[in-house]
């Protein structure tokens, strides 16, 4: 199975690295690819029961053996960068195998400093963004002001283009939002401190992953974010600035839509988001607290608390569709162990009709209220089971129930952190 889509298919923190898991139980994957977003992301990895998190860089680091790739889809912060491998380095990982697109877009201070002065300037309207200045960065790029990695080997270049991005919004920052303007010399100083570090790892990536296909290679393109904050897919505009969907790894990676094989939808079985927006399963009520304290549902990013939902199949059927999903993997069954009875959003009712799919405008969503189904909880500690079979009925039945209402099969499922605690529903 040469290329291989892993992506979220709700708002983010599915845990996709345990699909990865899952998957090299069977493959050798011998490339790991982030195709978009930034430093936004957060992954959660637990190794030998150690806990990693990676932000910018492909959880595949932690692979031995395989090969990261961070695309041209990304937007790089090469502080963020180095912080994040200096961090592995010192926990002995091995990161010589890191590769950066000469086309990735450049993250520099200057874009923090516009994403937290937006939002404080939204007020009530803001997004909760992560202050990364990861819209900026995409906003500079769209605009065709942004500075690629490939504009730091040229110093002449990169002062001419810095400059040309600070124009407009060092008018922005002094006369709209009363701040001081951001000095061209002292971002292209800082820009080119890192150029040493970063050269050796710059290649065509679009290059390299092709050719790794055409060898047979495994190449694992690894989402960040989720499908329901693409900023077409998503509940705009409350979403990230980027594609996360699978029609976003081909041009975040320059590769061609016929040469995927799988495509993964992560899934958990309940929901969550982070920032604001839209959420029609969110609950308010002690439920809400307890599925946020059994999961953990904090954030690796931002340290803010994830607010948390029960399973809402409209958003997964949704998912399946517009990322064309060969396939779910289920994570975070067990988080549900100790509920008598397990609400899932079947539909939606908007302005008193059902409605089985996600609503053609932003208004509807935000008015859909849950019609739920209810299932029985199976009560007991399911983080020990390895196999489909070795789960209690009832558990196998709310799996079993899912699948039928989400538009894909279930291939796995995370019953618990560890890399070895997944189990096969199907083979895919
Ligand atoms: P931005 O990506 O920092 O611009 O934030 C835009 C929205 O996406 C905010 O609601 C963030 O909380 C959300 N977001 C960005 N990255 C992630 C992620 O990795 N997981 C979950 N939510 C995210």
């Amino acid at each position: 199975m040469p290329a291989i889509v892993v992506l979220g298919a709700q708002w983010g923190d599915e845990g996709k690295g345990k699909a990865t898991d899952l998957l090299a139980t069977t493959d050798t994957i011998d490339f790991v690819v982030r195709t978009s977003g930034g430093h936004n992301a957060g992954h959660t990895i637990v190794v030998n029961g150690e806990k990693f998190a990676t932000h910018l860089l492909p959880s595949g680091i932690l692979t031995p053996g395989a090969t990261s790739v961070i695309a041209n889809g990304v937007v790089v912060s090469p502080e963020a960068l180095f912080s994040e491998l200096d961090g592995l380095i010192a926990r002995g990982v091995d990161v010589a195998e890191l590769k950066v697109s000469a086309n990735a877009h450049i993250i520099a201070s200057y874009h923090a400093t516009i994403d937290k002065v937006t939002e404080r300037f939204l007020g009530k309207n803001q997004i909760g963004t992560t202050g990364r200045g990861i819209g900026p960065a995409y906003a500079d790029k769209i605009n065709r002001v942004g500075v690629r990695v490939a504009d730091l080997f040229d110093e002449k270049i990169l002062h001419e283009k810095v400059e040309a991005a600070l124009d407009v919004r060092n008018h922005l920052l002094t006369k709209i939002y009363n701040r001081r303007a951001i000095e061209v010399d002292v971002v292209v100083e800082e820009l080119l401190s890192y150029v040493d570090r970063l050269r050796p790892m710059v290649c065509d990536t679009s290059l390299l992953l092709n050719r790794a296909l055409d060898d047979g290679k495994t190449v694992l393109f690894e989402g960040a974010q989720a499908t329901m904050l693409d900023v077409d897919h998503g509940t705009y505009p409350f979403v990230t600035s980027s594609s996360p969907i699978a029609g976003g790894v081909c041009t975040g990676a320059g590769i061609g839509p016929t040469r995927i094989d799988r495509v993964i939808g992560v899934i958990k079985a309940y929901t969550t988001r982070v920032g604001a927006g839209p959420f029609p399963t969110e609950l308010f009520d002690n439920d809400g607290i307890e599925l946020q304290r059994i999961g953990g549902e904090v954030g690796v990013s931002t340290g803010r608390t994830r607010r948390c939902g029960w399973y809402d199949a409209v958003i997964a059927r949704y998912s399946s569709r517009v990322n064309g999903l060969t396939e779910f993997f289920l994570t975070k069954l067990d988080v549900l162990d100790s509920w008598e009875r397990i609400p899932v959003c079947v539909a939606y009712e908007i302005d008193g009709e059902r409605v089985e799919e996600m609503p053609m405008t932003q208004t509807e969503f935000h008015h859909a209220k849950p019609i739920y189904e209810y299932f029985d909880g199976w009560q007991e500690d399911i983080s020990g089971c390895r196999t489909f079979e070795e789960l209690p009925k009832n558990a196998q039945g709310y799996v079993k129930a899912l699948e039928e209402i989400s538009g894909a099969m279930i291939w796995g499922v995370g019953v618990g952190p560890g890399r070895e605690q997944t189990l096969v529903v199907h083979d895919a």
